[in-house]
């Protein structure tokens, strides 16, 4: 081990120091720390490379690791290794305005690459609920979504190619700088969400698109989960489309008016919550839109539609909505769930989320991007043992991931397997499935070296 950090200290900045080893063995996802043998932080592809090829020849186990926001534990070094941490591939290469095209590293906070686009009049879709601080590898690594994601798709949607350094210290583009390419197997959707199994990405081509110039956002309840995943399938049918289409349960958006110390009024009797945004480029065109919709909100019984009136206004309803997961995680540790169904199926989803957590006496908080079918729920913790907790509330979570596959759905969404939900693939995925995956796996990293002890 000695000589091995030594040499990996000739080849990239190297850390050992037992605070980092810490803060770098653990991601977002529940209270889970694995510590590494050392963090790299190489600062470009040609320290990659050579340590790719070096742990290739020793049989180190890497794992590629952006901010660490990660739900699934798909950083998590579990067999030790070392953590290969994308913090310093953190350049925005180059903004091509005329083309719609952006070169970026994959440390780049997803924040900071809107910011730097916005000044542009160009716009980056896809916004995780931890936009402030996730990376776009990390966001690549998981094709992250988000509530913009309803109208504008999730992250392989704006991926066009990539920069991937293999295993073996070979360096790929994955496809071209174009927005269409019918050249050969679609390597650069492969390397999308394959969570640091297949290669190291070091650079990101996305596509952009205009900057919508105004949007409108409400804010309504609704007595029972199915008259707000009604209200959301009429919007859709409507022919309007929300540029965010987001469902809350209760208990979810009172932890975050409690923390925010909001004067957010709760309804006797209201259930669920959603918030639509709708955009475009005038606000009298989505005035019409909003009242195009208004009457479906109507219908399903819900409590009056509140516009947010001020810029500042729509930013608290945002942060309300963001921050329900890091809050959920203070008050218990927590399963996070991802699951994702046709639209129209969410009401089903509700129904067996209520039977599960009877049955085996849980509390769930619920809430995520309903116009996209996909809901976040989060299991509590709280007083259970850690026995039952581990041995008996996996069934429960089979029972909800059986139902969604049998809805046409499946497990996640945007979170990614990782560590946390290899357990409930074959749920998914039967055997030949599994063996197709395992020689694509096999074909890029015939050492097993990257990312080991996940689900392939
Ligand atoms: C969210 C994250 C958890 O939607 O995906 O808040
Ligand atoms: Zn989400």
């Amino acid at each position: 081990m000695v000589q091995h950090l030594n040499d990996l200290k000739n080849i990239c900045e190297t850390k050992i120091s037992p605070e980092l080893l810490k803060e770098f063995g653990q991601d977002a996802t529940e209270d889970l720390v694995f510590e590494p043998m050392a963090v790299l932080l190489p600062k470009n592809v040609v320290e990659v490379q050579a340590v790719m090829r070096y742990c290739n020849e020793q049989r180190i186990a890497v794992y590629t690791r952006g901010a660490g926001t990660g739900l699934c534990g798909a950083a998590l070094p579990v067999n030790g290794g070392v953590v290969l941490s994308t913090k310093k591939l953190n350049q925005i290469i180059s903004i091509d305005e005329k083309n719609f095209m952006a070169t970026v590293e994959p440390g780049v906070i997803n924040y900071h690459f809107r910011e730097a686009v916005e000044a542009l009049g160009l716009f980056y879709p896809p916004d995780p609920a931890s936009y402030g601080s996730c990376s776009l590898g990390g966001n690549v690594a998981h094709s992250s979504g988000g509530p913009k994601c309803v109208k504008y798709g999730t992250t392989k949607d704006y991926v066009l190619n990539l920069e991937v350094v293999l295993p073996n210290g070979e360096c790929i583009w994955t496809g071209a700088n174009t927005v269409k390419n019918s050249t050969g197997f679609n390597l650069t959707q492969l390397m999308v969400g394959s969570e640091g199994l297949l290669g190291v990405v070091t650079k990101i081509v996305f596509k952009l698109i205009k900057k919508p110039k105004a949007d409108i956002l409400m804010l309504s309840g609704f007595k029972s989960a199915t008259d707000a995943c009604n209200t959301v399938n009429g919007i859709m049918m409507s022919g309007v489309v929300p540029s965010a289409c987001e469902l809350i349960q209760r208990e979810g958006l009172k932890l975050s008016a409690e923390a925010q110390q909001s004067a957010f009024v709760f309804e006797e009797g209201i259930k669920f919550y959603l918030l639509v945004e709708l955009d475009g480029d005038s606000l009298e065109d989505l005035m019409v839109d909003a009242e195009k919709i208004f009457p479906i909100f109507e219908e399903n019984k819900s409590s009056e539609v509140l516009f947010a009136d001020t810029a500042d206004q729509k930013e608290k309803w945002w942060k309300l909505r963001r921050s329900i997961g890091e809050l959920v995680k203070q008050k218990s540790i927590y399963k996070e769930e991802d699951t994702v169904v046709p639209r129209y199926a969410m009401p089903q989803v509700f129904e067996v989320v209520d039977a599960v957590s009877e049955e085996y006496g849980f509390e769930a908080v619920c809430y995520g991007h309903a116009g996209d079918g996909n809901i976040h729920i989060n299991i509590l913790k709280n007083d259970l043992s850690d026995e039952y907790w581990n041995d008996e509330i996996p069934k429960g979570i089979v029972k909800i991931f059986e139902k969604c596959k049998d809805l046409g759905g499946t497990i996640s969404g945007e979170h990614g397997i990782g560590l946390v939900q290899k357990d409930y693939l074959p749920v998914v995925f039967n055997e030949t499935h599994m063996n197709l995956m395992q020689g694509i796996k096999k074909s890029f990293d015939p050492n097993a070296i990257l990312n080991p002890g996940k689900w392939l």
